[in-house]
């Protein structure tokens, strides 16, 4: 099970050994905003000899460049011999563009000579005022797309924000809409809704909360830029001792129900929902 995701700078080896030794669940190695406009080419270079070592349990995708870059196409040249796991689209306008980054795979894939299909897609999709108000679709993408990650740093370039953020740190009102339909867009789509970063990497208590509060919501899985969020955001996503507590007396009330669908728990109704997400929680052991 995913639950961090840590982005690496494509052109950084040393933070490439760094990750591999971290508890990061998958790393995003970044061709796109973390690297400078002069170090693109050795860091498509970097990326596919960070592929080609060998693999631990961690998965490996690739954040490529923008769809209207011009540089999309070269990075997954560069790359797709490496096998990636999947590619992370950044600046996603909607279902449209993971249907053309899916038919540019269809073609990788056979020229590397990889299974039709085996390359998933991760679309950051709240990075434009566009994307946002494009979120519907997502539902008919089809297989390869694994999940969804919002985005809040170049939304706030784009709609002209000062800030995405207020002072106590809770996000500002386009940010939260972004974040709460990404989620409604993933579980529409049945694919993994994926938190975004929490940038100020040395406040560990911060990045919990926000951990805490994202998986009460329904995310899944967090990106992370440091490795010392990795260990933060993997245990804020194990269930608590009293959530495996109420999980399991909700299953077993079920069970001693004489009508096996309704039940009632500590003065409170139970039913489907419940037992759905009673399971939920004991899936995510
Ligand atoms: N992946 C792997 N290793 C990382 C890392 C990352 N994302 N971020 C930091 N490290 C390593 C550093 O290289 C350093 O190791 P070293 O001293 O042996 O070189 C160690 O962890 C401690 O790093 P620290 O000094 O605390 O931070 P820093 O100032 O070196 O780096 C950032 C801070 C923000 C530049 C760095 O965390 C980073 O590059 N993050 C990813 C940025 C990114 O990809 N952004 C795009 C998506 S939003
Ligand atoms: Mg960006």
């Amino acid at each position: 099970m995913i639950r961090s995701l840590l982005f690496v700078p494509g052109d950084s080896p040393r933070k490439f050994e760094k990750a591999l030794a971290c508890s990061a669940d998958a790393l995003i190695l970044d061709l796109e905003d973390s690297v400078a406009a002069a170090n693109k080419s050795a860091a498509r270079a970097a990326a596919l000899q960070m592929l080609q070592q060998p693999r631990g349990d961690q998965q490996l995708f690739v954040r490529v460049n923008a769809l209207d870059s011009g540089m999309l196409l070269g990075d997954l040249q560069a790359v797709m011999a490496g096998r990636p796991d999947g590619i992370m689209l950044p600046k996603c306008g909607g279902a449209q563009d993971v249907a053309r980054l899916g038919h540019y795979l269809d073609a990788f894939e056979v020229s590397a000579g990889l299974d039709a299909g085996s390359t998933s897609i991760l679309p950051i999709v709240t990075e434009t005022p566009e994307a946002l108000l494009n979120l519907k679709g997502y539902e008919n993408c089809g297989p390869r797309l694994w999940g969804l990650l919002w985005g809040a740093e170049d939304l706030a370039s784009a709609i002209g924000a000062t800030a995405n953020r207020h002072a106590d740190g809770q996000y500002r009102g386009p940010f939260r809409l972004a974040r709460d339909l990404c989620l409604l867009a993933a579980t529409a789509a049945g694919v993994v809704p994926i938190d975004t970063v929490y940038t100020d990497f040395r406040d560990i208590e911060g990045l919990t909360q926000e951990t805490t509060q994202g998986r009460i919501d329904g995310f899944a899985a967090k990106a992370a830029i440091h490795p010392a969020q990795c260990d933060a955001i993997n245990a804020a996503f194990r269930p608590t001792a009293e959530e495996l507590a109420w999980a399991q007396a909700v299953l077993q009330a079920l069970r001693d129900a004489p009508s096996g669908g309704v039940a009632s728990l500590a003065g409170k109704m139970i039913d489907r929902p419940h037992e759905l997400q009673a399971k939920r929680i004991l899936g995510g052991l």
